[in-house]
């Protein structure tokens, strides 16, 4: 990508480009819908990213030519409007980082991306942390991670008007090649876990679609908002297992389920990472598994392709466990597999699907990455 950016901007600009940035997608191996309960999840960066080539402008203009998208993101930094497509969070990060007080200058610049959309691997925070991290070069101060993810949590909720959490933004700016990420959303605390050599992570698209504004994001984030209440604790984060056993029936049976899902995730979160540091690949798997079933029965965020997906994946001889990955409502599922069956996994699961589904899935593995960094300064 870093090639094909470059000589993108060869081309339309004449010159060489005099930074090129990056910001990874993410796939989150356990804990969903727990970030925004103030809870634990563990996601890892993957190698599938936002690029950016850019140069300096000598005024307060944004532009950005995209290699996906025909139009180009436009923009004046002294009056911020909405957009209408993908450059809703190029503005929307402007429009934070300003809000923050951040000092921010115009540049050009070309886009490149490795991340399908509406995969569930978060190309909307890449993006977000992709310009921040453009915006930081230009303007030559500290591209702090956590203040970056935060910026772009707003964003998501301000300006493009998605409830999610932090999850997403955090893993984007500040993920470790080789390792996964877990991070208590609350304390904004993260701990790099190494991750095995020989165990790969697959990623498996179903090629079905959701958006956050529009799909039951929102509405779940307020139920668990109401089982909080009733519980008197701030967040969900706060109500034990056994608690939660005690008080269930105070509520009702929709709100019950979702309060299950959400302390049974963050359980097998940090089960997860203790699991993880010793490399334990099969109760990993286990509770990918189990969190699998939560989403379906007990949050409902799964959809027939996924569950099918995941179904057929869990059945390959060498996985150790499977689950739908990310907001949910569509996207992908994400497997871990022994190494060594990558091949047969990877055919087996292809024509398995499309058979069930009638859909072409997109099927890749993924290398955990670094985060946000400056490629080319
Ligand atoms: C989306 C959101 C995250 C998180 C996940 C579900 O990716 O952006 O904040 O809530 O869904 O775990």
């Amino acid at each position: 990508m870093q090639s094909i950016i470059t000589h993108e901007f060869n081309s339309r600009f004449n010159q060489s480009p005099q930074f090129i940035v990056r910001a990874p997608g993410r796939v989150n191996l356990i804990g969903e819908h727990t970030d925004y309960n103030d809870g634990f999840v563990l996601p890892m960066a993957i190698d599938r990213a936002m690029w950016i080539a850019l140069r300096i402008r000598n005024d307060r203009q944004v532009m950005l030519h995209s290699l996906d998208f025909s139009s180009p993101a436009e923009f004046s930094l002294n009056d911020i409007n909405h957009g209408s497509h993908w450059d809703e969070y190029i503005r929307g990060m402007a429009w934070g980082l300003q809000d923050a007080n951040y000092d921010l200058n115009g540049w050009d610049g070309i886009l490149g991306s490795s991340i399908p959309i509406g995969a569930g691997l978060s190309s909307s925070a890449a993006l977000e942390m992709v310009s921040a991290m453009a915006f930081s070069v230009v303007g030559n101060w500290d591209f702090k991670p956590n203040r970056m993810a935060k910026i772009g949590q707003t964003v998501e909720n301000d300006w493009i008007g998605a409830n999610t959490g932090i999850m997403d933004q955090m893993i984007s700016a500040s993920g470790r090649a080789k390792h996964a990420m877990l991070i208590d959303c609350r304390k904004l605390l993260s701990q790099q876990i190494p991750f095995p050599s020989n165990i790969a992570v697959v990623v498996m698209d179903t090629t079905t679609r959701h958006t956050h504004t529009d799909s039951g994001y929102n509405e779940r984030r307020e139920q668990c908002e109401s089982a909080a209440r009733i519980f008197k604790v701030s967040h969900l984060r706060d109500v034990t297992m056994d608690e939660f056993k005690l008080r269930s029936s105070d509520l009702d049976e929709i709100l019950m389920r979702r309060a299950r899902h959400v302390i049974s995730e963050n359980e097998r979160v940090l089960n997860a990472a203790k699991a993880l540091f010793v490399g334990d690949a099969i109760e990993i798997g286990r509770l990918m598994n189990a969190s699998h079933t939560s989403m379906r029965d007990d949050f409902e965020i799964t959809n027939d392709e996924l569950n099918i997906m995941v179904q057929i994946a869990q059945s390959q001889p060498g996985c150790f466990g499977a689950r739908m990955t990310g907001g949910g409502f569509g996207g992908s599922a994400v497997a871990l597999i022994q190494e060594d069956v990558t091949i047969s996994f990877d055919k087996n699961v292809y024509n398995t699907y499309l058979e069930a589904t009638n859909r072409e899935p997109q099927i890749f593995i993924c290398k955990a990455s670094n985060g946000a960094e400056v490629v080319l300064k």
